[in-house]
């Protein structure tokens, strides 16, 4: 079963997160994180960077795969993943770019391209943790539902769905683009640790769906479930649909010190 951590809001859900990632590093310096995009993990990358400049902790052999990248947009598109972990991580982290990969959504190589970032991660030794938001769709990266639970990178077609919620990014819906690269599934559960947050009534009915509900390719965020070590971080609002919130808050009020997030 998954640890589920109901926190007041966004900001405390990222000081938690980022309490996790800090001890993480601490004991591993060039740890291998895994990097989501989107609206959710925001205040984790603020947190987290407040805590490396206050602290002055150390992060230059920190290493970094994200999550997914659109298909087809130029380099230097401000919403290609690439140039929003740029923005939103890289660069607020003060990690080193070079040491921080995003899958590549060039035509031109997209062939190899899951394979190559499949050898890399494997190279770089496995993520040790993987941050997670979730889509309204159930999607955990961009494996909408019907994903394969063994999937590795690979191309994929959005929903018109998450076409829509991604709207907010573009000028609108009909520049989103279509296709997208994404870890699979497969990929995601080799992480040695997941840490999922969501926030908001939006995300209720995926949250219950993945925590709660039956594994299954149609959510794919019920593949947390196979998941030995899988953390997720939500507010009142994302908990609002679970059976076993009492059981979960006496979990954690009585989670042994030792164990940590
Ligand atoms: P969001 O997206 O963080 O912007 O809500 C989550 C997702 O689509 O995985």
């Amino acid at each position: 079963m998954a640890e589920v951590l109901i926190v007041r809001d966004e900001e405390e859900a990222g000081a938690l997160a980022a309490e996790a990632i800090v001890n993480l590093i601490r004991s591993k310096p060039d740890a291998v994180l895994g990097l989501a995009t989107g609206s959710t993990p925001l205040t984790t990358y603020g947190a987290l960077a407040r805590r490396i400049h206050d602290e002055g902790i150390d992060v230059r052999r920190v290493r970094g795969f994200a999550l997914d990248e659109y298909v087809g947009l130029s380099a230097g598109h401000p919403e290609s993943y690439r140039s929003v972990i740029a923005r939103e991580v890289v660069g607020p982290l003060s990690l080193t770019p070079e040491h921080v990969r995003v899958p590549s959504g060039d035509p031109a190589t997209i062939r190899t391209a899951g394979s190559d970032y499949e050898a890399a991660i494997d190279a770089a030794g496995g993520v040790d943790l993987q941050i997670l938001g979730i889509g309204r769709t159930g999607h955990i990266g961009f494996n909408e539902p019907g994903s394969s639970l063994a999937s590795l990178t690979r191309v994929k077609t959005l929903t018109e769905s998450t076409r829509r919620d991604n709207a907010r990014f573009f000028e609108s819906a009909c520049d989103v683009p279509m296709h997208c690269i994404t870890q699979g599934i497969g990929t995601i559960l080799r992480a040695r640790h997941l840490m999922l947050l969501a926030f908001g009534h939006a995300k209720a009915d995926a949250v219950a769906a993945a925590v709660e509900g039956a594994v299954s390719t149609s959510s794919p965020g019920s593949a947390i479930q196979l998941h030995p070590h899988a953390t997720v971080i939500i507010d009142e609002a994302a908990a609002s649909k679970l059976e076993f919130i009492a059981y979960y808050r006496h979990a954690w009020s009585n989670k042994p010190e030792w164990q940590g997030i």
